[in-house]
């Protein structure tokens, strides 16, 4: 489905992405762990069309999309659940995930998604009139992750949905990335939290400083010494 094929990202003179490549299959959660500063954010705006790889090129679905439109990548099928979530936080919670389909014009289909969403956070359907800065943070990562869902993604980027987080508010959001994968949606995580992201995923790269370090199935690198000494920390 994705297929990154050597990119380098630059930030003026700081080489963020050091001839990356990866790829993730129709139905997997593939996860990309990395510590602070490794360039997982940088990975995830490069695929959604908010930077342009100096080299190489992502294949979607066999057609480029390096440095096309971010809005053209969305139409495409493919939603960012950006870090730090950004609701639109004077705006209701309906009203977020209305804008989540703003490409969309099919009313009665989106009246029926956002009622799944609802159905997959009933947090949310509580809270549908509330203004979603007022929300919890775990709250505000269920909204984020709605609103992108209200794209209807084929393939759902998702930038450290744990962070921040207590650890049962995360369990309950792996809980539901696993279900919106089962149902059909693809999934690319990135994750500071090794230990929830391998718990979950089908197969996963490791970054560091801008490289691809190490790759294999989510079993493999939770087997793997290195891994374990630098990313499990003993859990
Ligand atoms: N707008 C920017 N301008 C210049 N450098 C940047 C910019 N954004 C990120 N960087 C640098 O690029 C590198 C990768 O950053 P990135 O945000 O992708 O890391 P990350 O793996 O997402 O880290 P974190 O886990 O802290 O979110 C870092 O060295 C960072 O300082
Ligand atoms: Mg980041």
């Amino acid at each position: 489905m994705l297929k990154v094929n050597n990119i380098d990202v630059f930030y003026g003179n700081i080489h963020a992405l050091k001839d990356v490549s990866l790829e993730v299959n129709e139905g997997e959660i593939v996860t990309l762990i990395g510590a602070n500063g490794a360039g997982k954010s940088t990975l995830l705006k490069t695929l959604s069309g908010l930077l342009k790889p100096k080299n190489g090129d992502i294949l979607y679905l066999t057609q480029s999309i390096a440095g096309k439109q971010a809005q053209s990548i969305v139409k495409s099928g493919i939603s960012h659940v950006p870090e730090g979530r950004r609701v639109f936080a004077n705006m209701s919670v309906e009203e977020n995930l209305e804008l989540g389909a703003y490409l969309r014009n099919d009313r009665d289909g989106i009246k029926k998604d956002i009622e799944y969403i609802y159905e997959l956070f009933p947090r949310l359907d509580e809270r549908k009139k509330q203004l979603s800065g007022t929300l919890s943070g775990g709250e505000q990562q269920m909204l984020a992750m709605g609103r992108a869902l209200m794209a209807k993604p084929k393939l759902l980027l998702m930038d450290e949905p744990s962070m921040g987080l207590a650890p049962l508010v995360v369990k309950k959001i792996f809980e539901i990335i696993k279900t919106v994968n089962e149902q059909g949606t693809t999934v690319l995580l990135v994750e500071q939290n090794a230990n929830m992201a391998l718990s979950i995923a089908n197969r996963a790269y490791v970054l560091e400083t801008g490289k691809i370090v190490l790759s294999g199935t989510a079993k493999e690198l939770q087997e793997s010494e290195q891994v374990k000494a630098a990313y499990l920390g003993g859990l």
